[in-house]
Order: structure tokens, then sequence, then C-alpha cells
């Protein structure tokens, strides 16, 4: 436990981002009321839109405070236009360059859905899943697969005849992100919710693909340690209809880098959308939290888009943060966070327009605030 509380740096980054993250910081002030609030928040720019300004992605200041903060929390990164002269995305260094850099190597999704939330399916907004039924957690592999810059193209004069992509599976990295999910599918009380299994699920190619293979080897070897935890199977285009026909059946799913990125993506539709979905890139010494849905510049500077997946990247922050320390505050503020969004959903009165509601970014996190104002510390 730090007394002298933890120091979280927040990077707003573009478009819809600095929107979102605003009202996190406001939820974060909200909880932090009534005495010294055991963290202290430090926003630094950076992003595709800095890189267009400045023609850099962020200031030093901002690339070493990530390194030495005890938490970081990301807005969205990217902008139309915004490349770097070897055509990554500018602001990159923000989500991409910390998974790699402070090796966060597990990325950490939570798909659960709450009484109250809508689905929009076919443009129509409709009940599908019972809330009960969708309660998964996917950890999705952080740092290698098809992400590893292993890449390049093959030119003849000025023409590219090949581009190439390198599929790198570690013993390493699967064994980390293997444990990290029998670790978590342990510790989820209720397990999964059609009989309570704590299971884990591993998703891949392994009828196809080498990497696959040892990965669901590596898998099978981690859980041999973990025999209070039913292992899973699913090839990943089985995962894709099973998850949409039978949430229930899932408690934790372990996926490499790129199988995880589609997958979670596709999870989402089952929580609400990707208005509720966050993340965190989680490593042996540094975390990185974020809403998923990215920078969506068409509503940038609308104070439009939906808040509550920052809301989540918040409650996983101070979750992590508090069992990484031993400090039940902050745990304490995640559950009273997850309680107030949990009333404030329940009760639909926070739907902004993907909810087919009329609240804009900034009033759905006015009724968050009240909510948490009203729920006891
Ligand atoms: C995600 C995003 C990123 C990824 C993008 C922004 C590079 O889609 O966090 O899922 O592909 O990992
Ligand atoms: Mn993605």
């Amino acid at each position: 436990m730090k007394e002298a509380g933890y120091e979280v740096a927040v990077y707003p980054g573009d478009g819809t981002g600095p929107e979102v993250v605003r009202e996190g910081l406001r939820v974060l002030d909200a909880l932090g009321e009534g005495g010294p609030a055991p963290w202290h928040c430090t926003e630094y720019p950076g992003g595709g839109q800095y890189y267009l300004r400045t023609g850099r992605e962020w200031e030093p200041e901002g690339a070493s405070a990530a390194r030495s903060a005890d938490a970081i929390l990301v807005g969205a990164v990217g902008w139309p236009g915004a490349t770097l002269p070897n055509g990554d995305l500018a602001g990159r260094a923000l989500v991409l360059g910390l998974r790699e850099g402070l090796d966060l190597y597990a990325n950490v999704r939570p798909c659960k859905l709450y009484p109250g939330v809508r689905h929009r399916i076919s443009g129509e907004y409709r009940e599908v899943w019972s809330p009960r039924n969708v309660d998964l957690t996917i950890v999705r592999e952080n740092t290698e697969d098809l992400y590893t810059p292993a890449r390049g193209r093959l030119r003849r004069a000025d023409e590219t005849e090949v581009a190439i992509d390198t599929r790198i599976i570690t013993r390493k990295g699967s064994e980390r992100v293997v444990r990290f999910a029998f670790e978590l599918a342990r510790s989820r009380p209720r397990g999964a919710p059609e009989d309570g299994v704590r299971r884990l699920t591993c998703v891949d190619k392994s009828n196809v693909m080498e990497g696959c293979r040892f990965f669901r080897e590596t898998f099978d070897r981690v859980g041999a340690e973990y025999p209070d935890v039913e292992r899973d199977y699913a090839y990943v285009d089985a995962f894709a209809q099973w998850l949409v026909r039978n949430p229930e059946h899932y408690n934790v799913v372990v996926a490499t880098n790129m199988m995880g990125d589609i997958i979670t993506d596709l999870a989402s539709v089952l929580q609400g959308g990707m208005g509720f979905a966050s993340g965190g890139n989680i490593g042996t010494d540094h975390a990185m939290f974020e809403p998923v849905h990215g920078s969506a510049p068409k509503y940038a500077g609308k104070n439009q888009v939906n808040p509550f997946a920052t809301f989540f990247a918040v409650e996983q922050m101070l979750g992590w943060l508090g069992a990484r320390h031993g400090d039940s505050r902050l745990v304490g503020q995640a559950a009273r966070l997850d309680r107030a969004l949990a009333r404030t959903l329940a009760g639909g009165e926070a739907r902004t327009y993907d909810q087919g509601g009329t609240l804009s970014t900034s009033e759905a996190g006015d009724r968050v605030v009240a909510a948490i104002h009203s729920e006891a510390r």
C-alpha cells in the first residue's frame, strides 16, 4: 500500500478520447471526495492529432511518465491522415508502443452484460441475451503473434511484389499469458453462468497452425497445475458461432493476439457494443487501461459518445492497483464504482445515442457521478 497515493499517467489522445477521459477523471474525482484521494492523475498530450500539429507522437515527459507511473489510462489514438513516415499509425507509441515497451503481455477484456443495457443488431434495439448469461473475460496475448514487428515488403524496382507478416509464438509469451488466464479463471467465484464451473477455454486454430498447436500444448502443460479449473477447447471459427449462440458456457477465454483482437470485438456485441468494452493491458510491473472503441473521428467534438467503456476501464484500473498493492481502499472503490455503474444502467437513465438514448457524453457522466455520491464509501 502506498500511503502517499498512486500516480496515474493519463493520455486523452485523439478524437473522442479526450471527451470520454474527461468523464473518467470526473468519476475518479467523485470517488475520491471526502478525503485525500489515494491517487493522483496527470494528463499528457500525444497521439495522431498531436503528431500532425507538432511532428511528435508525444513529449519526452509523457513517455517517461508512462514508465514511472503506477498505472496508465489512455483515451484513444488514431486520426485520419496521421501516419508516420514508415506507414504506421501516428500515436501507436501510446498503445502498441506501450504494450511492447512495457511488456504488457496480457490484454484483459471483460464482457459482461448489465441489466438495462440494450443490443443493437441489424439496426434495431433488441433484448437478445439475458444479462445473467453474459459474464466472461477474454485474455488476449498482447506482445507477439502477427503483431510482432517482424514484417516487411519485397520490392522489385519500385513495385511491391510480396508483403510478409511473421506469426511468432514463443514459449515464454504463451506460458505467461496462459498462466495469467488460469489464475483469473480460478479467482472468479461465480464461474460460467451456465453451470458455475471455473472454466478456461483455449481458442486457437490448432487443427491447422503450428503456433496454435504449440500454444495449446502450453495450455495443457500449465493447466495441469490447475486441477480446479476445467480445460475447454475451441477452434476459433467454431468459437465465433458458439460465443454468440451460447455465451453462458464461457467463463475465461485465452487466445493468441490476432485471434484475440477479432473475438473481443465480436464479444463486445454481447455486452451492448463497443461503448461498454474496456481493456486492461497488464504486465509484471506496469499496466495500461483503455476504452477499446478508438477515436471515432466522426463523433469527435460532439459530446455524443458513450463514456461507459472508460468508466469500466477506470474500474479495472482501481481493481488492479488495489490487488497489486494489497490496498483495500482501491478494491473498495472499484466495487463502489461497479455498483454505481450497474445502478445507473439498470435504471436506463444514462443512454447515449448508441443505446437509442439522447444523453450526451457529459450528461451520462453526470448520472454516474450522482450515483457514486449516493453509494456508500
Ligand atoms: C485493440 C485495437 C488495437 C489492436 C489497434 C488500435 C492497433 O484494435 O486494442 O484491440 O489491434 O490491438
Ligand atoms: Mn481491436
